[in-house]
């Protein structure tokens, strides 16, 4: 499946996007070992959210979905997930699979985690090394999936370091902590979006934060609560893109989620000239939201903060066409986190900016992207759903076509990408590959 993308006019509108994700799988995981009944609205009804829900449903737990974005999770408690009959297919999700693997790593059975081609290949080392301090045994091909936990182990808290700044790792480390005896302190190197300690709160989990540190202590028991899920930042930056690159197009997202951890898109867009506005700030359970609006603005190249990349680490695909439709050269450093994504970040969105006329000198952290305007041309995603988007978005405003190749994954975070983005003009077209169905 590939997207045929025309020069575009970008119009005014207000759109919605899809819910969080991050949100939504830690909605599952919890709300299953909460006590009571836990519904979820705003539910990212996409391919990775969909795999933590079947897994979960594997471990016997009830979860119904009267609508695609309602969600009703009958929490079996602490104690109450049973092993499942085979092993749980997590798909693309390295958020499903390192945050599943602390939870599963104190439990009474034994689990096989899987995933397709891309997680397959990804790092789980750097949640295997600290679940093992903490007494978990953890199979794995050489520190990749599949990855068996072992039933049975007794856990004990441990005080981690994280050597790298990452949500996944001290989630999954929040989730074990549920299982151990004693205190597990976890101390980042820089802050990580925080979506499990908010929601682990809201459930009665005892939880202790300063600066950069996060403590726990193991509990009786979650208590279930409902949880309003906001429309997820990451896929709201593609639309805020397509906006800001239009010529003069006033677009307002609704209700999206502006967590501090997650902002970084924000702060580096509003850095290089980008004209956004948050619009009627409220909480929406225990999370900040704002409708987000748009302009049209004229960007400038920037030395974009490597203190800013965790707090926008799945927004640089959008940042790389943000700076290519920039005026000047915009330096990004400290992304090696970037080469371990769903692809290598750096190097794909180099390759299809290459492909479509911009100069980018790829560096091992980073790259330095010389703004310019796109061509028409073709270009691969890698199978990386954001990195398809974001080309997509250039192909808005490129000097003729532009295909952007295997886009199916685009579902695993942003179901309705296609339509949403015809909503505010986008001339996009799904099309089947030549030879294939
Ligand atoms: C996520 C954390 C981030 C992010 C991913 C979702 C999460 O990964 O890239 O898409 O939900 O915790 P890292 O924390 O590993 O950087």
């Amino acid at each position: 499946m590939h997207f045929k993308v025309t020069p575009s006019r970008i119009v005014d509108a207000t759109v919605t996007v899809p819910g969080d994700k991050s949100i939504s799988h830690r909605s599952l995981m919890l709300g299953s070992i909460a006590d009571g009944e836990t519904t979820v609205s705003g539910f990212l009804a996409g391919e990775d959210c969909l795999a933590t829900l079947a897994a979960m449903r594997a471990m016997g737990v009830e979860i119904e979905q009267p609508t695609p974005t309602e969600v009703v999770i009958h929490g079996v408690g602490l104690q109450g997930l049973e092993a499942p009959d085979g092993p749980l297919d997590l798909g693309n999700s390295g958020t499903a699979m390192r945050l599943m693997t602390g939870l599963l790593a104190g439990q009474s059975f034994s689990a096989t985690l899987i995933g397709d081609e891309s997680l397959s290949s990804r790092p789980m080392q750097r949640v295997i090394g600290p679940l093992t301090k903490m007494g978990a045994e953890i199979d794995s091909n050489d520190g990749k999936p599949p990855l068996t936990t072992v039933g049975g182990k007794k856990l004990s808290g441990i005080t981690y370091e994280m050597p790298v700044a990452s949500a996944q790792v001290k989630s999954s480390l929040l989730l074990a902590a549920l299982y151990a005896d004693g205190p597990t302190q976890i101390i980042e190197p820089a802050p990580t979006r925080d979506h499990t300690e908010r929601m682990m709160k809201a459930m009665g989990a005892y939880l202790y934060l300063s600066d950069n540190r996060v403590g726990i202590q193991r509990v009786r028991s979650l208590k279930a609560c409902p949880v309003r899920v906001p429309a997820d930042l990451s896929s709201a930056s593609f639309v805020m893109l397509a906006a800001l690159l239009s010529d003069d197009a006033d677009v307002v997202i609704s209700n999206v989620g502006i967590n501090p951890t997650r902002v970084g898109v924000i702060d580096i867009l509003q850095g290089m000239g980008a004209e956004i506005h948050l619009e009627r700030p409220s909480l929406l359970g225990g999370e900040p939201v704002a409708d987000l609006r748009v302009r049209a603005s004229r960007l400038r190249g920037s030395h974009v903060d490597p203190a800013l990349v965790p707090l926008a680490i799945d927004e640089f695909p959008v940042l790389f066409v943000a700076a290519s439709a920039a005026e000047g050269t915009t330096v990004f450093s400290g992304l090696e986190e970037l080469r371990v994504k769903e692809s290598d970040r750096i190097a794909t969105m180099a390759s299809g900016l290459k492909a479509l006329g911009i100069e980018v000198e790829e560096r091992s952290d980073g790259a330095v992207v010389t703004g310019g305007r796109f061509s028409g041309g073709s270009v691969k995603s890698y199978g990386d759903h954001r990195v398809a988007m974001a080309l997509a978005i250039a192909g808005t405003v490129a000097g003729d076509e532009v295909t952007v190749r295997d886009v199916a994954a685009v579902d695993t975070s942003f179901p309705g990408f296609v339509s949403c983005m015809r909503s505010i003009g986008a001339n996009i077209d799904v099309e089947e590959d030549e030879g294939s169905g």
